[in-house]
């Protein structure tokens, strides 16, 4: 067997400092201290927060990732806004710029964005200099990398003319394309990257993928780093995020039977979990997946399945996102009809924004879909979220915050509240939409107490201690539970 001799890699460069790049990049230089890593980004305002001397003002919050990049930020990693310079002095450059759904043209609603990873392909095919191991690290499309290439190799033979040799006298310019999703969950991005389940590398150039198997191996068991082809590994991740939400809608599906029948979602998903063909992880029934991830990659399944004639594919996979958004709707729905058909004028806490515990992102949250419902009915929602600002909630609630008097409206309004307590005092019913830690020990008499009776407990998220709410003297509604 041949013997691969992977090429240098000193330094990395990674094009998108979000909610993957940074984590991804912070641990990989955390664990490979020989490695120079620099993330860019257009967003100054993102760059100057991953900067912040406090770094409590990181743009991401994820357990565990600020003392990471306490570890790493001026030693081996760097922040910067000059793009063009960083991609010049790399020897890898990892994609992981945003692939939103599009939102109009061709596959509007379904199809991925790739504008951004088109710009960043066309960036570093304009500033790379040598041999440049290109990662792609976002969620793509099966085949992009065949895009990417040919935008890699347009560049290629504009440098110049040069040969391999460097004929010419101007360093010839080489791209390797790799796949590398990433299977990082929000909350647990460090934990993840730390403890991979596994490590997938989709390539053709047998030397690209032992540079990048090489930089995994210093914390990843080599039995962990999975070796593919570039179009499997494409695919693996968005097969990958459509069977986790799809095990999502439909513990939701059997959540609403049990509500209905007596049953109790919490017996019956360890009664299937045990099974351990089926496993017990992801059977917690809830207010529907959100996220920036899940919606969006299955879209993308079903537009490709659609593109190659797979018309019963798609829409297989099509009714785990319309049922999800029914669970959201629901949930509105059952709030309403819970206080006597109408919330308007009423003070409802809501306790959660985020889309899921232990992150201050609110993409596609579930919240944002039940608050807006409750909203158009008139209600006025008191906020509290641990990690979300207030910029944010506006922002995806389309309105700024306005004080919440009680009385007859028709428009519904919001505030913040800072505390638990807070967001409770005089409402009609507490809402639990994120499963944030501190829910699962508030203090009912004390809640109870400062609730305008008769008092609701909605807990969408099946974690607080509903019988000691009920004790206090609340109705409870619990997800799942007949
Ligand atoms: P994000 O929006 O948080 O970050 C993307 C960043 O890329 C933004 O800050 C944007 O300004 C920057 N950017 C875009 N074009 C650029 C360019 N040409 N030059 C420099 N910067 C540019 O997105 P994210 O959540 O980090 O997701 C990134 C990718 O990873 C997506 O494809 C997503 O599907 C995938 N992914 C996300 C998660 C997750 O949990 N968020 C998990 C796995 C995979
Ligand atoms: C997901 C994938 O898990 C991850 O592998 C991929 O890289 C990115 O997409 P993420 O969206 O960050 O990660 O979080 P995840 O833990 O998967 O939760 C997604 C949504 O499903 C959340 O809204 C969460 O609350 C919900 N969920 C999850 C449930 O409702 N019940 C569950 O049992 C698990």
């Amino acid at each position: 067997m041949d013997v691969v001799h992977p090429p240098e890699v000193r330094s990395i460069c990674c094009i998108g400092a979000g909610y993957v790049g940074g984590p991804t990049m912070a641990v990989i230089a955390d664990r490979c201290p020989h490695l120079q890593v620099t993330l860019v980004d257009l967003n100054a305002a993102r760059i100057a927060a991953w900067n912040d001397p406090d770094l409590a003002n990181l743009p991401v919050y994820e357990p565990g990732l600020a003392e990471v990049v306490g570890r790493c930020r001026g030693r081996n990693l760097h922040f910067t806004t000059e793009v063009d310079d960083a991609i010049a002095s790399a020897d890898m450059v990892f994609l992981s710029v945003n692939t939103p759904t599009k939102t109009r043209g061709l596959g509007a609603g379904q199809a991925s964005d790739l504008r951004w990873i088109e710009a960043s392909a066309r960036q570093v095919a304009a500033q790379a200099t040598g041999h440049t191991i290109v990662v792609e690290k976002s969620t793509l499309p099966v085949r992009t990398a065949e895009t990417i290439k040919q935008i890699l190799m347009g560049s290629q033979s504009l440098a110049g003319g040069a040969s391999p040799g460097g004929e010419s006298g101007v360093e010839a310019k080489t791209f390797s394309v790799l796949s590398n999703p990433e299977f990082l969950a929000e909350g647990t991005a460090i934990r993840d990257l730390e403890h991979p389940d596994r490590v997938l590398i989709g390539g053709e150039d047998p030397a690209a993928i032992a540079a990048l198997s090489a930089i995994y191996g210093h914390w990843v068991d080599p039995e962990r780093i999975l070796h593919t082809n570039l179009w499997s590994s494409e695919l693996s991740k968005l097969t990958a995020n459509a069977f986790l939400a799809q095990r999502i809608s439909s513990i939701n599906a059997v959540g609403a039977l049990c509500e209905a029948t007596g049953a109790d979602i919490t017996e019956v998903a360890r009664a299937i979990g045990s099974d351990s063909r089926i496993g017990m992880k992801f059977l917690a029934a809830g207010p529907g997946f959100g996220g920036s991830c899940f919606q969006k990659d299955i879209l993308n399944l079903v537009y490709l399945c659609r593109h190659y004639g797979l018309d019963d594919a798609a829409s297989y996979w099509e009714q785990v996102v319309v049922f999800n958004s029914w669970q959201q709707q629901r949930i509105a729905r059952l709030v309403v009809s819970r206080l006597f058909g109408t919330v308007s004028g009423k003070r409802l806490a809501v306790l959660g924004f985020a889309f899921k515990a232990d992150t201050n992102d609110t993409r596609e949250s579930p919240a944002i879909a039940i608050c807006r419902g409750l909203l158009e009915e008139g209600a006025h929602l008191v906020i509290h979220d641990p990690k979300v600002a207030t910029t944010q909630i506006s922002a995806d609630l389309g309105r700024p915050p306005d004080a919440c008097e009680r009385g007859f409206a028709d428009d519904g309004k919001w505030q913040r509240a800072e505390t638990p307590l807070e967001a409770v005092t005089g409402a009609d019913a507490v809402i639990v939409l994120t499963e944030w830690g501190a829910y699962r020990t508030l203090d009912w008499p004390a809640i109870a107490a400062a609730m305008r009776r008769p008092a609701w407990l909605f807990d969408v998220r099946d974690i607080t201690d509903t019988a000691a709410a009920r004790q206090a003297g609340l109705q409870v509604w619990s997800v799942g539970k007949g």
